[in-house]
């Protein structure tokens, strides 16, 4: 058995948050168990520094009254609150349009008699959800022979309260390095780069962003685009250019970003034979092939990142080189032929 002072409570929730913009119930309630206490006057304050700032009063003869600052924004929820003869055991307010400057204690106090004063509080705690952003960094991203690592991509997750934080995804192996930014209002920045040696092999490769704030859960994601030189291959000659073979062509391939803007083709000792003719990524030999075809051929393949060259040494032989193994060929071909024909039976009789 306890005092009649412990008996008469003033309940509220300990802790209340809210998003920025929304609305909140500030709960309070009038809990006795020793009737009749007469309640003179409710009032809700806010405590900012230690001093205490009204914010709305209830009163059973006044009526109610609501701070000018809070006018357009508190209002107690309860209705039996402003009736004429009114109620003041639930003198609950409901907070509208939350700004970052009502994060405070909220103090709500009884005025009784012949109790005394009863009073609670409670932390209103107001939040932001960050706005988060990708990007892939600037200026463009080139392969250098350097090797030296560069952030490839951003990202942020700006004026959150609490902080969001930021998670990396991606297969491709690199460093993350992340900062925290408070902001004047409270509210905090964080920001995260991936960093990684630009290579043609990353290029087109996915690195996703995984923020969360408050168990929500965002992803976003870019495509890297690495430029690199280009990588260039000569096709076309297959070791058997003998005399008066017809229309033997080099073709220069070549794998960059950005594209190849321009093949050239070079002999490396003296100039192209007369019968030549340049196709683009295409060397073309109009005509039978003579012994003046023979040399070092080099494919230089341009972009905007530079130059790459690839060559090959073409000799001409006397007479055609046939495959060694050609009975195999035929072998497998009769093999091949067989199955054909037991495949169009079964196709046709079954
Ligand atoms: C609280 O006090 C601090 C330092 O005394 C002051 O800078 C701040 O402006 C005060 N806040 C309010 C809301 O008065
Ligand atoms: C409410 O805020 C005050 C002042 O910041 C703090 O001392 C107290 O521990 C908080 N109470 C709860 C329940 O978080
Ligand atoms: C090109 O000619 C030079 C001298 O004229 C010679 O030393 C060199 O070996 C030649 N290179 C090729 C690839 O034929």
């Amino acid at each position: 058995v306890g005092t009649p002072a412990k008996q008469i409570t003033v309940e509220m929730d300990s802790e209340k948050s809210g998003y920025i913009g929304s609305k909140v119930d500030l709960r309070c309630r009038f809990i006795n168990s020793f009737p009749p206490v007469k309640i003179s006057q409710v009032t809700w304050q806010k405590l900012v520094n230690g001093s205490k700032q009204n914010v709305a009063i209830a009163n059973p003869s006044l009526g109610v009254s609501v701070a000018p600052p809070y006018k357009d924004r508190v209002i107690f929820k309860n209705g039996a609150v402003r009736r004429r003869t009114p109620n003041l055991e639930d003198t609950t307010i409901t907070f509208s349009a939350l700004g970052l400057t009502d994060e405070a204690t909220y103090i709500c106090e009884y005025t009784t008699f012949p109790a005394g004063n009863r009073e609670n509080t409670v932390n209103l705690t107001v939040h932001v959800r960050p706005t988060t952003q990708m990007s892939l960094s600037t200026p463009t991203l080139v392969a250098r022979s350097s090797n030296i690592k560069t952030p490839v991509a951003t990202c942020t997750s700006a004026n959150g309260k609490p902080a969001g934080t930021i998670r990396w995804e991606t297969r491709v192996p690199g460093e993350v390095t992340t900062r925290e930014v408070k902001n004047a209002d409270g509210t905090v920045t964080v920001q995260s780069d991936y960093i990684l040696v630009p290579s043609k092999e990353r290029h087109k490769e996915t690195l996703a962003c995984v923020t969360t704030y408050n168990e929500e859960v965002y992803t976003d994601s870019v495509t890297l685009d690495i430029q690199y030189e280009p990588d260039v291959s000569v096709g076309g000659y297959d070791g058997n250019w003998y005399l008066n073979r017809e229309n033997v062509q080099l073709n220069c391939q070549a794998d960059a970003n950005p594209a190849v803007s321009l093949y050239q083709w070079r002999l490396i000792n003296g100039s192209l034979p007369s019968n030549a003719e340049i196709r683009d990524n295409v060397l073309l030999f109009k005509g039978p092939v003579t012994y003046d075809l023979q040399g070092t051929y080099v494919c230089d393949a341009t972009n905007s990142i530079g130059t790459q060259s690839e060559s090959v040494e073409v000799s001409i032989i006397g007479m055609e080189k046939h495959p060694q193994n050609n009975k195999s060929y035929v072998l497998k071909n009769k093999w091949f032929f067989f199955l054909m024909q037991w495949l169009f039976y079964f196709l046709c009789y079954s």
